[in-house]
């Protein structure tokens, strides 16, 4: 009877976001997680995170069509918390946009998803990912990666992302994986927040070249398994990438797109960027941001995830 009376409940008018047109986005289905990882930014004070805010699957449908079709979304980058805790509304919500990605701790297994790409999150080789993301955490992920399909089409990419705790490990990792069962290894830098002085970020970006420049080299060594590109590495560099983010994000392409949090009620808000609302974009790490940079002034698409 209780089913019955909530399955007939009307649903809720999408969230108003004004008639902005977003050529992507990106939606936290929830803001529950089996991990709590130390660099993530997710669950920072500022940011619409509390876990008992839900919307169920038939209104989350309901609202991601509406703002499609609203905001002329094409793709959509599936994020939360952990996605795969609502891995049958993902599947079934990826398939309304034209692409459509997942990015995923990999502790669940690796959703089977032909056509479309799965990020997966590991911060280094096990002693540095684990430190990182718990104790365990790098051979679960490393059994699902193995225990998965390799030839049902999902496009499977192995993401670092690199603060100044596990940037040692970089040539490490890249060693570890280069025979898994994956199309490529990505790698990202830390974003934090404007007080964020502590052991993961780097307060003189001179620092970080030396870690940028560490991941260029393993690009050119490995340039099919690792999907970075080159160009965007160097616009990340202490002299220049001021002029790609701004020191309030101004200057960031990545603010074209349409970040969706679980907010209040069950409602969708939008926050300062993909990164949540207290970012400090004068040592933001986001390769996107320097790739969509990249593209942008060379005229050229920025490639399909996994192209680099
Ligand atoms: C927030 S998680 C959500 C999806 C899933 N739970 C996971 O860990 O992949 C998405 C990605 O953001 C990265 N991330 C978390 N905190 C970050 C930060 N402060 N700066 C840059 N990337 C961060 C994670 O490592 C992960 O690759
Ligand atoms: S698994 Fe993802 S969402 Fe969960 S704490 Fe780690 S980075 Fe954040
Ligand atoms: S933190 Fe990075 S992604 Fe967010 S607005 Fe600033 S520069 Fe852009």
């Amino acid at each position: 009877m209780a089913q019955r009376a909530i399955a007939s409940l009307p649903l809720r008018e999408a969230t108003d976001f004004g008639d902005r047109q977003f050529g992507a986005a990106l939606v936290n289905v929830t803001n529950i997680c089996n991990l709590s990882c130390s660099h993530c930014f997710v669950f920072r004070a500022d940011n619409p995170n509390r876990p008992k805010d839900k919307m169920d699957d038939a209104t989350m449908l309901s609202q991601l069509k509406a703002l499609r079709d609203r905001h002329g979304i094409r793709s959509m980058l599936f994020m939360g918390g952990e996605p795969m805790i609502r891995k049958k509304l993902v599947l079934e919500a990826i398939e309304l946009f034209e692409s459509g990605s997942i990015v995923t701790n990999g502790t669940y297994g690796i959703p089977s998803v032909p056509g479309h790409l799965v990020t997966v999150s590991l911060d280094g080789p096990e002693p540095l990912n684990d430190a990182i993301r718990g104790q365990g955490v790098f051979q679960k992920v490393r059994e699902s990666v193995f225990a998965r399909d390799a030839s049902d089409g999902t496009i499977v990419m192995l993401q670092m992302t690199i603060t100044k705790q596990n940037a040692p490990g970089i040539e490490e990792f890249v060693e570890t994986v280069k025979d898994w069962p994956i199309t490529g290894v990505a790698f990202t830098f830390y974003v934090p927040s404007r007080d964020d002085h502590g052991s993961l970020a780097w307060d003189d970006l001179r620092e970080r070249d030396v870690v940028v420049r560490r991941v260029i080299a393993v690009k050119e060594k490995y340039p099919r398994l690792v999907k970075s590109n080159t160009g965007a590495l160097e616009m990340m560099l202490s002299d220049r990438c001021l002029e790609f983010t701004g020191e309030r994000g101004e200057s960031c392409l990545m603010r074209n797109m349409l970040p969706l949090y679980m907010g209040d009620g069950g409602n969708f808000e939008r926050t300062f960027c993909c990164y949540g609302n207290d970012v400090d974009c004068a040592r933001c790490g986001a390769y996107a941001v320097f790739n969509s940079a990249f593209h942008h002034r060379a005229g050229t698409p920025v490639p399909e995830p996994g192209q680099e």
